[in-house]
């Protein structure tokens, strides 16, 4: 049940009342269909004329004389009586062959020539912002109205006062702009649907005051609206106790003292409530009790706490309680206990609990003989669950993933369920005994039994599932090939992941997957032989870590395609790269790190415009950075480091990169100056140019780095993280999180998913001269500063002790003169430094940690003195210490390793990939919410229930 059902089974609904019930049919003798009138077949031509139907959704209007009756086009209704357009309905239907299918343009005021419209929906298209038409205002006869289509709501609409007859009114907003005073809508008094979700509605403080007005709602939907706190002081105004059905007011961030109050003067007819997305706090309100008639109740993504009260086991209409993401805790046999015992146990069908802090075993549920949804992934659950759930005959979704159940699971524990069509058992400590010829008694759609020790040989089982469309046994222990019956059954796959196992053998061709928007990830294992052909029609790609070989140049055969993540890194591949990107500009990210390929940096890779990520490092590629990549505006990581890459660096980079997070050219052969323009990159954290020839001062401008002049940082994240796709049918969540590796001497200090937070400058083992810019005093947020292995000269600036956020700072092996300042020893979160091999002279700063750290970091400096350090200085008393030269030792045995030492910035490329968004984290940005509610209450697959409320829901409209 969602407000996306809302509109189809009340277009059912409203049409008959349109068509029917406003205007009684009146017998057509002839029984023919009116011919349509000449001038609205004009007008609704001049319409089409302003859309852009690049898939040809029209193509059955026209005017040759085959196509001249527009009753009879697509979308069109005429009245029987007298020919006039009554209803013009160009929804794209949310079924997945009409993805794409989507009209664009503008809407053209012809549509006023349609005098008797009543039914105007243009919903789900797209019209790219382009303002709403206030003439839709003047189509006063209008009963139905759905422009959720992407619209742009600049204004208040005045003329919407005319359309006080409406019925149905869906609106939507493609910008972020707010909409004032809703008191234009208070004379809708025939409204029974209003959906104004995605409107920012934060200046509509008198929301709740028009809304109460309306009397003959039923359906309210302000999803996503950035309502107002509601004022207490109006409070009781709230009483829709009449007539609202179902309300939704999710996402909104509403606090408890906007929602609690009013709660109790909810209608009794309640029957769907969704406050998903507020911040609810506290435990869960008795409110509820009052509301008889409740079926769905979604309190997803809020701060509840405690356990589920008592008073929920006698809802005796209570279909679905999903409380997944809140912070729930306790027992989970005290939860079932309370929910037992009376009437809700029969009509309980679904229960979506995960997300919190529950915990204890699992108990037995055998009494809710009703139950097809049990959710409890993410939870801290354990002990074993082989029993507790062979009494639930209809069940049709289980996930028990992310929790610590351990134990065996053998045949038995599915023997009852037939109808099982989700199945996630995923990252407990199960083990999976499963015989060779088992026959499971379900067809699965989706199964995830990742890190269930399904190991060593590949479950032969699965070959009776040939319904499966997604389908995660990575990290299983799996070192058998895969066996050829299994990639007949994958054609119906849109997810498939295999990674982390010890797989062999090659892939086979897997061009022939045959849905849009696929995803694979054969990651991790001991794949090889040459790259497959591979589906066009897919987003995310993932072969690295394998044994792949040979060259890739096959890519340039496939002529479009709609990859969006693409990794081949780590494999064994070779040859030039190929030159043919422009088939490629749906890339976001593209890593072909870790591998052989060599020639150059092909020009074509200026075409992927929308690369976000583009790894190349460690490979043997040549010549100058081709001009071209400057068209990739939107990179953010810019990975090229251990190649042989050479000429200047060049001045595009600063004024056409300007989103740069991450430039590493470590270790290539770049020469010549560090040019300013590179300071145009205010974004930049990480910036990387050590082991080249680059020589001349350091810039003065690198304060312009401002990300680096901040301590803290807003998005701890670099990379995709927490993409969300939402299809038709399937929702993916993936993270490609580039973390930062930080090497010392050996030992690693990574930064795992907080890249973001890492700030890193590395001009190391250049040929730099001249002073340290006091301008790089102020990038305060360093984290790491290595400027060690140049030429540089002058004292170390007293400044230093601003970068607080230091962590490394190597200067040495560089003509650093005069003597340490002592606000060096300010830097207190400091755990590595080097200063050896420089000119620095006096006394190193006493009573402060730089005595802390090794003499070897103070080394080959012969005219500095004092601890740590053996030789005193000359005002003090000097005692000869044994072991004198104990650092200068030290010194050369580092000589010979000059590679391993400094320094090391190397990005991890991770990622996570996840199917249906039930395994992972929830992160609460904008994006993964919205992604997260359609899922949760839109999906066919996932809410199987809704079908018998639409049924009927559609009855009662038509009674
Ligand atoms: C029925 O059809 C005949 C000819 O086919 C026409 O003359 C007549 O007007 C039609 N009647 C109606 C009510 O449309
Ligand atoms: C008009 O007549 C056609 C053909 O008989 C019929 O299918 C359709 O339902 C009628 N429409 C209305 C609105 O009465
Ligand atoms: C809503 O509009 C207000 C002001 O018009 C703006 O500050 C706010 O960011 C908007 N909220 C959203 C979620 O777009
Ligand atoms: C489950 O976890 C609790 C602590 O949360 C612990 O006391 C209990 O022993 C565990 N039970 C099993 C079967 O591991």
């Amino acid at each position: 049940m969602s407000s996306k059902m809302f509109p189809i089974l009340e277009y059912v609904a409203l049409l008959s009342v349109i068509l029917f019930q406003l205007e009684p049919r009146i017998a057509d003798s002839n029984n023919t269909v009116m011919k349509c009138i000449d001038e609205e077949r004009e007008a609704l031509l001049t319409f089409k004329q302003s859309l852009v139907d690049e898939y040809g959704v029209l193509s059955s209007w026209g005017k040759d004389n085959d196509k001249r009756d527009c009753c009879k086009w697509r979308g069109v209704r005429c009245s029987n009586k007298t020919g006039h357009v009554k209803v013009l309905n160009l929804r794209r239907s949310d079924d997945e062959n009409s993805r794409g299918t989507v009209l664009k343009g503008t809407i053209s005021p012809a549509l006023l020539k349609l005098h008797d419209l009543r039914h105007l929906d243009l919903s789900n298209n797209h019209f790219g912002g382009s303002p709403l038409p206030e003439f839709i205002g003047s189509l006063s006869r209008l009963r139905y109205l759905n422009l959720s289509c992407g619209t742009s709501l600049l204004k208040v609409p005045r003329p919407f006062q005319y359309l006080s007859g409406l019925v149905y009114l869906h609106l939507e907003n493609s910008n972020l702009f707010s909409l004032g005073s809703l008191h234009w809508l208070s004379h809708f008094s025939s409204l029974r649907h209003l959906d104004l979700s995605y409107i920012n509605l934060t200046k509509s403080s008198d929301w709740f005051q028009v809304v109460a007005k309306l009397r003959s709602l039923k359906t309210l939907v302000l999803h996503s609206c950035a309502l107002p706190p509601i004022n207490p002081s109006s409070i009781w105004h709230f009483n829709l106790s009449t007539s609202i059905e179902t309300l939704d007011l999710s996402d909104n961030n509403l606090p408890s003292s906007s929602v609690y109050p009013w709660l109790f003067n909810l209608s009794r007819n309640i029957q769907y409530l969704n406050l998903g997305f507020n911040s609810l706090q506290g435990s869960i309100p008795e409110a509820f009790q009052l509301m008889v008639s409740l079926r769905f109740l979604y309190l997803t993504s809020n701060e509840l706490e405690g356990e589920i009260p008592k008073f929920f086991g006698k809802m005796c209409s209570l279909n679905r309680l999903c409380l997944p993401y809140n912070k729930l805790s306790g027992d989970l046999s005290e939860m079932i206990q309370n929910l037992s015992g009376g009437c809700t146990m029969n009509s309980l069908e679904g229960v979506c609990l995960e997300g919190n802090d529950i915990t204890g075993p699992l108990p037995d549920l055998g009494g809710f003989s009703s139950l097809k949804i049990l959710v409890l992934g993410e939870n801290r659950l354990n002990g074993t669950i082989d029993k507790s759930l062979s009494q639930l005959l209809k069940l049709e979704s289980l996930s028990l993933g992310r929790n610590s159940f351990t134990g065996v699971i053998s045949e038995t524990f599915f023997s009852n369920m037939s109808h099982l069509q989700m199945l996630y058992l995923n990252d407990n400590s199960l083990t999976l005994k499963l015989s060779h010829d088992w026959v499971p008694p379900f067809q699965l759609k989706s199964l995830s039994l990742a890190s269930c020790k399904m190991g060593p040989h590949f479950p032969k089982w699965l070959q009776t599932q040939n319904q499966l469309i997604s389908l995660d046994v990575s990290n299983n222990g799996i070192s058998d090939a895969v066996p050829d019956w299994f990639w007949d059954l994958s054609i119906e796959l849109v997810f498939l992941n295999l990674s982390n196992n010890q797989i062999r053998g090659k892939l086979p061709d897997l061009s022939f997957l045959r849905y849009d928007d696929i995803v694979i990830d054969v990651s991790s294992n001991h794949f090889c032989g040459p790259i497959p052909p591979l589906p066009s029609n897919s987003t995310f790609l993932n072969l690295s870590k394998n044994k792949f070989s040979r060259s890739i140049t096959f890519l340039c055969s496939i002529i479009k395609n709609t990859w969006n993540f693409f990794d081949l890194s780590s494999n064994l591949l070779s040859g030039g790269l190929p030159d043919c990107w422009l088939n490629f500009d749906s890339l976001s990210i593209l890593n072909l790190a870790n591998n052989s390929f060599s020639g150059k940096i092909p020009d074509s890779m200026g075409f992927l415009h929308n690369i976000q990520t583009l790894s190349l490092h460690s490979n043997r590629l040549t010549g100058e950075l081709p001009s071209s990549l400057k068209n990739c505006s939107q990179l953010r990581v810019l990975d090229l480091r251990k190649n042989a890459l050479y000429g200047e660096i060049p001045t595009w980079i600063g004024g056409s990169l300007q989103n740069l997070i991450v430039l590493s050219l470590k270790s290539n052969n770049f020469h010549g100056n560090i040019p300013f323009q590179l300071c145009h990159l205010a974004f930049i954290r990480v910036l990387d140019l050590s082991l080249n020839n680059i020589s001349g001062k350091i810039p003065k401008c690198f304060n312009n780095f401002s990300a680096m002049t901040r301590e803290k940082s807003s998005n701890p994240i670099i990379g995709l993280a927490d993409k969300i796709w939402i299809f038709p049918r399937y929702v993916y969540r993936y993270s490609y999180l580039d973390n930062v590796l930080l090497t010392w001497k050996g030992s690693e200090h990574e930064y795992k998913s907080t890249l973001g937070l890492v700030k890193c400058l590395d001009l190391s083992s250049n040929k730099l001269h001249g002073a340290i810019p006091e301008e790089i005093m102020d990038l305060v947020g360093l984290i790491a500063l290595n400027l060690s292995r140049n030429h540089l000269t002058g004292p170390i600036t007293p400044n230093i002790g601003q970068l607080n956020s230091l962590d490394f700072l190597d200067l040495s092996r560089n003509q650093f003169s005069r003597s340490i300042p002592s606000s060096l020893s300010q830097l207190n979160g400091l755990s590595v430094l080097d200063l050896s091999s420089n000119n620095l002279s006096g006394k190193i700063p006493l009573g402060t940690q730089l005595q802390s750290f090794n003499a070897s970091v103070y080394a080959g400096n012969p005219e500095l003195c004092g601890l740590p350090l053996p030789n005193k200085c000359p005002d003090e008393e000097s005692t000869p210490l044994p072991g004198r030269n104990d650092g200068a030792n030290t010194l050369e045995d580092e000589d010979d390793q000059f590679m391993t030492l400094g320094f090391y910035v190397g990005l991890i490329l991770g990622f996570f990939v996840g199917f249906w968004g039930v395994c992972g984290t929830l992160m609460l940005n904008r994006s993964w919410r919205h992604g997260y509610y359609n899922f949760l209450t839109g999906m066919k697959d996932w809410l199987y229930v809704t079908a018998a409320l639409n049924i009927a829901k559609l009855q009662k409209f038509r009674n």
